[in-house]
């Protein structure tokens, strides 16, 4: 048995949780959107043709925000073909998926969903084949209320009252050789710069993420960042962060860590961005925005140029396991420890498509294993995380070095009174005992403590099976004199709760 120690105060307030940290993704790749959210003609679509049965697992995931159109997508997209009567809506070749587009879902479909789902949009906007102009009337069309162009066409189109974007990404990946219209730092930064600028004159409340690398490996990264910044800083809020993870081989040790990479990943660009903000004497501080984050087990995927020209082809349905929703799960306690600049996260994506909700044409949706960690996160994750300094045992890993077998973060729930603590024990074998010092916060008696974890790591959850791996109670947790404590399963997620 492991024992790891943490005392929590809630005189160590790191930065209270933006919600937006608990946000999705919907691009037009494979099933995400046709026969994901939207399949007119099943038992559970409702007029608009967005399945019911879905949308319901997205309210109960709990996503505030969600990314749309893409994504890889986005840069080869029109998105005046997606408005307008679906009848005269043209079938495009999606170049970033070998795909065809039909255009059945489009922003006005999309924004009445999100906002169905108790949801807001980030929208992106193409900066690989299009720039300033159809950006700008894009904003024009959700955003101003009535009287010019586009937004009486809005209007026109059944939608009479702007449903207002507030978050919007520039671009994606663009520094990414595959991307339609890749671009070198500088011309992407000059092109972002000058679209930020036009789309704030149309609506000067709005946000703005600049693109930043496609991942940590690229190389160009951090050179990406600083060059981009500097010709963006004024005009953007965020700069975008984009990682996914997955086991090789049979090192689980290295895959169960991998939020340390996260960690890491999330720091030097908080470095990189702070670097560019003292050379140019600003005050102000760029925020991160996680836009595209989750476990993909990429090397499945036989890349883009092996597809062909399906309308939603199954792409990149990964079924995760036990092990992947506990990864998941950590990657969501490094998300939290940063959230004094980590504003905004994007699990991706949301259905099907490496998704935590699964469906199939014309049968069932269901939870995937991530689904859980994500979820239990999102509702119970609120207030203001805390500074902790938790006292853990270490082990060996060939990927991540020497790593500490228990991660954890502690919020405080100011309206509750409560403080929840997320944690993961990474050891595959061994149990650990984690001492919560609470006497800082004097009244707390007792908790709850729910986790993930099972003897079959490769347990999965499937149409057949939907609820073979789901979170389980276990031992209520006492406080005793201010101090309490519990055991996490070997391979586990936890949440715990006390009151
Ligand atoms: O989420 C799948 C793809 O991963 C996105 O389209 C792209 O932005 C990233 O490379």
């Amino acid at each position: 048995m492991h024992h790891a120690s943490v005392a929590i105060d809630p005189a160590l307030p790191l930065a209270p949780v933006d919600p937006r940290l608990y946000g999705s993704f919907v691009e037009h790749m494979g099933r995400c959107v046709y026969t994901g959210i939207y399949e007119p003609g099943h038992s559970s679509a409702a007029p608009d043709g967005f399945r019911t049965d879905v949308a319901d697992l997205v309210r109960e995931l709990g996503v505030p925000v969600i990314r749309y159109p893409g994504g890889n997508f986005v840069s080869g997209y029109t998105w005046e073909d997606g408005i307008g009567p679906r009848s005269q809506r043209p079938r495009r070749l999606d170049l970033a998926w070998r795909s065809i587009e039909t255009n059945q879902v489009g922003v006005d479909e999309f924004l009445d969903w999100t906002a169905q789902v108790g949801s807001q949009a980030m929208m992106a906007v193409n900066l690989g084949t299009r720039g300033v102009d159809a950006a700008r009337n894009l904003v024009e069309y959700t955003n101003h209320p009535a009287g010019t162009y586009w937004s009486d066409l809005r209007r026109a189109n059944g939608y009479p009252d702007p449903p207002s974007v507030r978050l919007w990404c520039l671009g994606n990946e663009m520094d990414g050789p595959w991307q339609i219209g890749h671009k070198t730092a500088y011309e992407y930064a000059r092109l972002a710069a000058e679209t930020a600028k036009a789309m704030r004159r149309v609506d000067p409340s709005i946000e703005l993420a600049a693109a930043g690398s496609s991942h940590q490996r690229m190389p160009t990264f951090g050179a990406w960042e600083a060059e981009v910044l500097e010709h963006t800083y004024d005009v953007v809020d965020y700069i975008s962060l984009h990682s996914y993870y997955e086991q090789f081989g049979d090192d689980r040790d290295s895959f169960l860590a991998r939020a340390a990479d996260f960690d890491r990943f999330i720091e030097s660009v908080v470095a990189t961005a702070d670097h560019v903000g003292a050379k140019l004497g600003r005050t102000k501080k760029i925020n991160l925005s996680m836009d595209e984050w989750n476990v993909w087990y990429q090397q499945r995927f036989p890349g883009e140029d092996n597809l062909d020209w399906g309308e939603a082809p199954r792409l990149i349905e990964d079924t995760y396991s036990v092990t992947d929703a506990v990864v998941v799960g950590n990657l969501l306690i490094s998300l939290l420890k940063h959230a004094d600049r980590v504003k905004i996260g994007c699990l991706a994506q949301l259905v099907n498509v490496i998704a935590p909700i699964r469906s199939e044409p014309g049968g069932p949706a269901w939870r995937q294993a991530s689904f859980h960690p994500f979820a239990l996160t999102s509702r119970y994750g609120r207030g203001t995380v805390l500074r902790t300094a938790v006292t853990a045992p270490t082990h060996e890993t060939a990927a991540q070095g020497d790593v500490p077998i228990l991660d954890m973060v502690a919020l405080h729930d100011e309206e509750g009174g409560g403080v929840t603590v997320f944690a993961v024990n990474r050891d595959q074998r061994q149990p650990a005992t984690l001492d919560l010092d609470l006497r800082a916060f004097g009244a707390l008696t007792a908790g709850e403590h729910t986790a993930i974890a099972d003897e079959d790591p490769d347990a999965v959850n499937t149409a057949d099976r939907p609820d073979r791996v789901r979170p389980h109670r276990l031992d209520d947790v006492k406080v005793t004199d201010g101090r309490a404590s519990a055991v996490l399963p070997p391979l586990s997620w936890s949440m715990i709760r006390v009151m």
